[in-house]
């Protein structure tokens, strides 16, 4: 080969390595090193020079997840072995009685437990065959699956071939077993683009995965983002000796496979009860939907003991946490007025119990949400608890209808204040356009008193309501001008009460410009914008000043915010309202942070959860600020580190799941040079 030649063929080979690191850093760890800008440079790199020299294209170059054929249909293909299901339990006392019954094929004390999620997926086989990706296929009948071997190798997670990080030998013929998946986030990314698009969209992320994974176009799957995660072991043939499902999981590590996360041994069936009730807690914080647990017997040999039924093994069992979706009457809906004058449609619900609480409120988001759902007054409808936030509606179920469901109206009106309500062209939202809306002044004056904002204790919403309803707020800048006397007219308030609040409301006018700014509820500025325009502008005075052109010159706003922005302060109502404030001797300066001491943070992002003990958060994080770094309010994949106090919060195991590193109290004093 000339010269030439072979230092293109390292290079190629030398991008393919990278990209390979890449994809499993970001895949696998969840520990991305690059910007998705340097990764798309290396793969266009790679992409031209194969194109340029195609001799040098090899089958499991990252460039050949997508293939160019289309499938007219999936081919069947016959399992190794059968893919079984798995029996349910639906309470500790189930699980305690599938124990009894598999210690009377092996004794209790000899077996090991190993206990996962269960991913809330359509389940796959994949075969290597020399470590090579060979073969996929779906569950299908759990004799002869679907192969999706074209569509499953655009999941980026799974690895084209084997590749040791040990010398350890590769089996001849390996499968694996497990589930595609995607994340929620990633699904609400996909339903956003598909409505963008006028398409159809998914009712949840395990529709989205397996709509996306049946796909005859593969390259409609690549551009889906899918996950693959292995929780079990097909056929293994070669030079490998593995004893417990465990060591099998270890062994897929070495080859870069991506395992499932958060399994656990256990020696007791206690342990065994208490880790699937831990993840009945926390199943919101994990990425990606789990509807219960796995609990599988962890030692081979005994699992041959035990057995299978023709359905499903005698040696797993999974327990099912309580649904999250139940069917109920849709009774009413009444109309919301949000703080920026948004009509927020919420239904009425037949009180039905929904993931272990009662619900009667469901939000139907929008005027579009309720159209693409086609849902009307008396439907029966399928409704979904997720995460903290209120339930939502997936669907109506049709087959229910009776005909004498009505319509749901575009009110005419505001339901609070009688304004005409207007649509905003290229906005789905209508709005009451009144600023002194009553509705809008309860809840801007709760936003503005929140712990975020203003941190006005006392002031929530109860209190916010009586104020407005015994006329005494009027805007929002009328709770700096209250005297003891009003509030004492308010229902439970007593002297030392009415004294608390205002303490709280004369404190509150120290506080720094950014948690104004956010507290003013401009549309669209979130707390780090509004962090991020104080640090820039320094006074409230300047930034009313900044054309929407400097705005928009700052990498954190886009067009869209530095419009709302100029909206805000060009409106008189708001700046009636500024004026006030200013009269009321409320702060509009940033004040600049000193950098001081060893900038020991420097080029950090460092997020605080939990109590702290020795001093306030906001103490805390004007000393990181201090000492070089920035702190933010959430955990993402930028945030560098995270001090975990008492009580920590979801965003402590967020930081668990990325790898972010953590430490306590004690530590980050004496990162602070504090001896506790
Ligand atoms: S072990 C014999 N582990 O649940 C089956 N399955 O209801 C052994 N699933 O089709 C499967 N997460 O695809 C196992 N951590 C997990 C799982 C899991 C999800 C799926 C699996 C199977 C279904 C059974």
């Amino acid at each position: 080969m000339k010269e030439n030649k072979q230092k293109i063929l390292e290079r190629i080979k030398e991008l393919r390595e990278k990209i390979k690191y890449h994809d499993y850093r970001y895949y696998v760890l969840n520990q991305p090193e690059i910007s998705d800008y340097e990764y798309d440079k290396l793969y266009r790199e790679l992409k031209e020079l194969e194109e340029k020299y195609p001799e040098f294209v090899t089958p499991d170059s990252p460039t050949q997840r997508v293939s160019g054929e289309v499938v007219k249909e999936f081919k069947p293909v016959r399992h190794t072995f059968p893919m079984l299901s798995l029996d349910n339990t639906y309470s500790q006392q189930e699980i305690l009685d599938w124990v009894e019954r598999i210690s009377k094929y092996v004794s209790l004390k000899d077996i090991e437990f190993i206990v996962e999620p269960k991913l809330d997926g359509l389940s796959c086989s994949v075969h290597y065959i020399d470590g090579k990706l060979h073969t996929a296929a779906t569950r299908g009948d759990g004799e002869v699956g679907e192969d999706v071997t074209l569509n499953v190798k655009t999941i980026k997670s799974l690895p084209l071939s084997l590749e040791p990080k040990e010398k350890i030998i590769i089996p001849k013929f390996f499968e694996v077993r497990g589930e595609v998946i995607m994340l929620k986030k990633d699904f609400e990314e996909l339903n956003k683009e598909l409505r963008q698009k006028g398409q159809q969209t998914f009712a949840n992320p395990r529709n989205a995965a397996s709509g996306s994974l049946r796909q005859k176009d593969p390259k409609i799957t690549a551009q889906r983002p899918l996950r693959f995660y292995v929780h079990s072991s097909g056929k293994v043939e070669g030079d490998v000796v593995i004893e417990t499902d465990e060591e099998f999981l270890n062994l897929c590590k070495k080859f870069s496979l991506p395992v499932i996360q958060h399994y656990k041994v256990c020696k007791r069936i206690e342990e065994v009860i208490d880790y699937c009730l831990e993840w009945q807690q926390k199943r919101d914080t994990l990425e990606y939907d789990i509807d219960g647990m796995v609990i599988k017997v962890n030692q081979l040999k005994y699992r041959e003991k035990i057995g299978s039924t023709l359905k499903s093994p005698r040696w797993a069992i999974a327990y099912k946490f309580p649904a999250k979706q139940a069917t109920t009457i849709l009774k009413n809906v009444v109309m919301q007025v949000g703080r920026t004058g948004i009509i927020t449609p919420v239904a009425e619900l037949e009180p039905v119990e929904c993931g272990g609480v009662i619900i009667s409120r469901a939000t139907l988001h929008n005027f579009d949400e309720v159209k693409r759902l086609g849902v009307k007054i008396g439907d029966t409808v399928l409704v979904e608890r997720a995460g903290e936030v209120i339930p939502k509606i997936v669907k109506v179920i049709e087959s229910k209808r009776t005909g004498k469901e009505k319509e749901i109206e575009i009110p005419k009106l505001c339901p609070i204040c009688g304004s005409h309500i207007i649509k905003e062209e290229k906005e789905v939202a209508y709005r009451c356009p009144n600023s002194s809306c009553p509705a809008q002044i309860i809840n801007s004056i709760v936003h503005f008193a929140k712990r975020e904002a203003m941190d006005i204790e006392g002031l929530g919403e109860s209190v916010a309501v009586a104020l407005v309803e015994k006329g005494l707020v009027k805007k929002l800048s009328d709770i700096y001008f209250l005297t003891k006397h009003q509030l004492l007219t308010l229902p439970l308030f007593k002297e030392k009460k009415a004294q608390n609040l205002l303490n709280a409301i004369e404190k509150s006018k120290q506080r720094p410009l950014s948690k104004l700014l956010y507290g003013l509820g401009i549309r669209h500025v979130g707390e780090k914008a509004a962090e991020v325009l104080a640090e820039k502008f320094e006074s409230l005075d300047k930034l009313m000043q900044a054309s929407e052109f400097e705005l928009q010159k700052i990498p954190e706003i886009g067009p869209v915010m530095a419009k709302s922005i100029k909206d805000y302060f060009a409106n008189k109502y708001s700046q009636e309202i500024i004026k006030e404030l200013k009269k009321a001797g409320v702060n509009m300066i940033q004040p600049k942070v000193e950098k001081k001491g060893p900038q020991v943070f420097s080029g950090m992002t460092v997020v605080f959860t939990g109590e702290l003990e020795s001093m306030t958060r906001s103490k805390a994080e004007e000393i990181v600020k201090q000492l070089g770094g920035n702190t933010s309010g959430s955990v993402s994949k930028s945030t560098s580190l995270v001090v975990v106090g008492k009580n920590p919060g979801s965003k402590y195991e967020k930081a668990k799941q990325l790898g972010i590193k953590i430490i306590n109290e004690e530590e980050f004093l004496k990162m602070i040079n504090v001896k506790s």
